[in-house]
């Protein structure tokens, strides 16, 4: 009997995508049709874990090419997503790229341009925003549990030195500028930039940071604050670091509203799991409660997408958007005057 579960094509076959995508692609119930990478032992582990029957290829062009490829996961290195999308499109290939867009806000114009341009769709790896957490957070939001939200303040930080390393192979991209687009800032802010415009319905319309370069030594920044407005007049003040031990609490989401209070520990990164706990005026807190709460959001994500391949209904990813996302890092950079 023919298959007929979702076929993707994977551009990059490092941490994220065999860590988190690919499981997630076969929790799904999807199918791995086939895998791209220049990497021998990314090939290696990628035909070992998931044998795809399309193959595992050191070039794009057989995913391309292979029309059980229904569409395509870029997990490359930063610098290198432009490339992999904007030929994905050429193909009429739909594509999910992770985070961020691209490495500079001109790769991200021109996949913008060429998103449009093909009418494909196009959906940037928001992972975060299919978190059972946060969608329960959403929907007590939207539900005026915390009555008028005033503020968003986010902080998300880890430990990444020049050595650092998931899968022990290739360097450490994400400690250089050129590929990365910058430092923890590029690489961490991206989630909580998408998550206020996901938590609130009302992106950020004006944002400014301060960067350090304080503990790491390389030429990437290894902490931020930033802080925005949304265009409703929400303030938002997020925290991002690579300088701080991953044993010391580090991954904290509270929106604050004129009634109440939300407050997410541990719910920022990859896995489900983490605890909200809502506090009313009085003072009185509980834990919220979170609808699916183990699901996970990797998986969440691929069904999502997979589904909107199917309808065309392109309401969950959004090139727009994703490029306003684009548009706030590059500010935020720019107004910055690094402390070196
Ligand atoms: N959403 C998340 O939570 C999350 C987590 C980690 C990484 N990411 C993003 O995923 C991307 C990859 O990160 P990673 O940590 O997996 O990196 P990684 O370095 O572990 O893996 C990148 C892989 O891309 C391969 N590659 C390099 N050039 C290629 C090319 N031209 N074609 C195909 N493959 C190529 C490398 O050989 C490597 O195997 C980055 O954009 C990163 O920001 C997202």
């Amino acid at each position: 009997m023919a298959d007929t579960a979702f076929g993707w094509g994977i551009v990059g076959f490092g941490w994220v995508a065999r860590d988190h995508a690919a499981p997630a692609m076969l929790a799904a119930g999807h199918r791995i049709q086939a895998v791209c990478d220049p990497g021998d032992r990314a090939r290696e582990i990628a035909a070992e874990r998931f044998n795809p029957i399309g193959g595992v290829h050191e070039r794009l062009e057989p995913l391309l090419n292979d029309p059980a490829v229904q569409a395509l996961y870029v997990a490359t290195p930063n610098h290198l997503h432009r490339s992999a999308v904007e030929a994905a499109v050429a193909a009429g290939k739909p594509v999910l790229c992770e985070k961020p867009m691209a490495a500079t806000l001109a790769d991200a114009v021109a996949m913008a341009a060429a998103v449009q341009r093909g009418s494909v769709l196009y959906g940037t790896a928001f992972d975060q925003r299919h978190h059972p957490a946060h969608a329960a957070m959403r929907t007590a939001v939207a539900a005026g549990l915390i009555g008028r939200p005033t503020a968003i303040r986010i902080a998300y930080a880890c430990w990444l030195d020049v050595g650092w390393s998931m899968t022990g192979e290739g360097d450490n991209w994400r400690a250089d500028p050129k590929r990365a687009g910058g430092g923890a800032l590029m690489d961490l802010a991206p989630h909580g930039l998408d998550l206020v415009e996901f938590l609130l319905g009302d992106p950020i319309a004006q944002i400014a940071a301060l960067t350090q370069r304080r503990v790491q030594g390389y030429d990437a920044d290894d902490g931020a604050v930033l802080i925005g407005r949304t265009g409703c007049g929400v303030l938002v003040q997020l925290h991002v670091a690579y300088n701080c031990p991953d044993a010391l609490p580090r991954r904290r989401l509270e929106v604050l509203g004129s009634a109440g209070q939300l407050v997410a520990v541990n719910t920022m990164g990859q896995d489900s799991g983490g605890q909200v706990t809502f506090t009313d005026v009085e003072g009185t807190s509980c834990v919220l409660p979170v609808p699916d709460a183990s699901a996970c959001p990797f998986a969440r994500q691929m069904a999502a997408f997979a589904q909107a391949v199917a309808q065309g209904d392109q309401d969950g990813f959004s090139v727009r958007r994703d490029l306003h996302t684009m548009h706030l890092l590059h500010q935020a950079y720019a107004g910055d005057d690094p402390c070196r």
